[in-house]
């Protein structure tokens, strides 16, 4: 692990600024990340990148939470601050942000983006500028405890009604049996982000829709949206730790690693850490897709990160210089085999040492390729707030607050709203 220096900043510390001593003036500030290994991953390629060009890099670490990482660099960027070069943003994020970014096919080409997803490439380009390259892509999969599934003559669920059943089993018979601290089912249930991806994966594998349809049509006030919403909530508190209504993804890796839980909802990345040596259920994991309600498909959300070049940056092509090299080859196939984050390069799915790393990027390639997007291309600068009044009222019906058909009653008029501004 490198010992550099890290510049942390407060969430939401008004326009951050970040010190440097002038003695080693940087020549570029990037921040990228936290979840997992995601920082040290990072460290490790700009210090191959630094190595090889003699230029010094200031890394930047920001919140575990999407949404306060949001707030932090809109912040930064509204101020037309140069203070962060290259920023790691959503892949919900361009249109919200587009404006404070560099065209990178100005600096790097036509052919930048070759190679990568179709998909991710269209999803980054807002009129007609590529405001950011692909970093690692993001599907939600489903996590559980193979051993504890055999021993209890279990296969893994393709239903939510059979996950509810067997988490429950389990869960009682392995309290009985002496693990007080067993839980069923752990997931990213805090209002944030993660908790929109969720949800959202509830809804559509139920068959209700996208929260916004891809025409701008407000759709979620529909019964199969309030029929996975209630079934969700039922978890809380039976199959799920009330706690949950505060976990992001780190909170439910460190139940489900510790041994704690038998199913989990996270991204892939939370593989190679649970396989890790001081990991408690190394070898005893499977990952499969999620499950889907009644009458309706598996739904994985599509999530992702990428990285941009701020407008503001006072170095802007050197700094699409060390955007081009962490998201080539080498630096995702890299990525892919440490820290199990998905290439966004096509072929990297067919690398033998990737697929031997992480195996269900292969058995699970479907669904990484068909995940759900979140409607922020259609609602472009609104998809903050649509997600906010989403995972609000999701939240309120988790903790009991609110009846599903309620809260979605409301998120219905609520939406309408904004409808106008896009
Ligand atoms: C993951 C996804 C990202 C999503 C976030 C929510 O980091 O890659 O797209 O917004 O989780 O917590």
């Amino acid at each position: 692990m490198l010992k550099k220096p890290l510049i942390i900043i407060a969430p939401l510390a008004a326009a951050a600024t970040v010190l440097t001593s002038p003695a080693q003036a940087a020549d570029l500030t990037i921040s990228c990340g936290a979840v997992g290994a995601e920082l040290e991953l990072c460290e490790q390629g700009v210090a191959t990148w630094e190595d090889a060009t003699g230029h010094k890099v200031d890394i930047v670490s920001t919140p575990n939470s999407s949404t306060e990482r949001l707030s932090l660099y809109q912040q930064i960027l509204s101020a037309n601050s140069s203070d962060i070069d290259i920023m790691q943003i959503d892949v919900v994020w361009p249109g919200l942000l587009a404006s404070h970014l560099l065209d990178l096919r100005t600096v790097l080409g036509d052919d930048a983006a070759d190679g990568h997803f179709d998909a991710i490439i269209e999803n980054n380009t807002v009129s007609g500028k590529l405001v950011a390259m692909p970093w690692f892509t993001d599907a939600g999969v489903l996590y559980y405890r193979k051993d504890l599934l055999k021993k209890y003559d279990h296969r893994p669920p393709e239903t939510w009604e059979q996950l509810t059943e067997i988490a429950g089993e389990i869960q009682i018979a392995e309290r009985e049996a002496g693990n007080e601290d067993m839980w069923g089912f752990v997931f990213q249930g805090r209002a944030y982000e993660g908790l929109t991806t969720n949800a959202l994966e509830w809804v559509a594998s139920h068959g209700g829709g996208t929260i916004v349809d891809d025409d701008g049509k407000v759709t979620i006030n529909n019964q199969e949206a309030v029929t996975a919403l209630d079934l969700a909530a039922t978890w809380v508190g039976d199959i799920t730790p009330e706690g949950a209504l505060n976990y992001t993804e780190e909170e439910a890796r460190g139940i489900f690693q510790s041994g704690n839980a038998v199913f989990m909802r996270n991204w892939p990345y939370a593989w190679s850490l649970a396989q890790s040596e001081d990991s408690a259920v190394r070898d005893k994991v499977g990952v499969v897709k999620l499950p889907h309600g009644d009458g309706g498909e598996s739904a994985a959300t599509l999530g992702g990160w990428n990285l941009a070049v701020s407008k503001y940056s006072e170095n802007p092509e050197l700094a699409a210089e060390l955007v081009a090299f962490l998201t080539s080859t080498t630096e995702q196939k890299r990525r892919a085999i440490e820290g199990s984050y998905n290439p966004t390069l096509e072929a990297l799915y067919e690398d033998e040492e990737v697929l031997e790393a992480v195996p269900f990027f292969g058995a699970l390639y479907d669904t990484f390729t068909n995940a759900v997007a979140r409607p922020s291309a259609v609602t472009g600068e609104a998809y903050g707030r649509v997600s906010n009044a989403f995972f609000n009222a999701t939240h309120s019906v988790l903790s009991g607050d609110m009846k599903a058909e309620d809260a979605l009653s409301q998120l219905q008029g609520q939406l309408r709203r904004f409808e106008r501004r896009w």
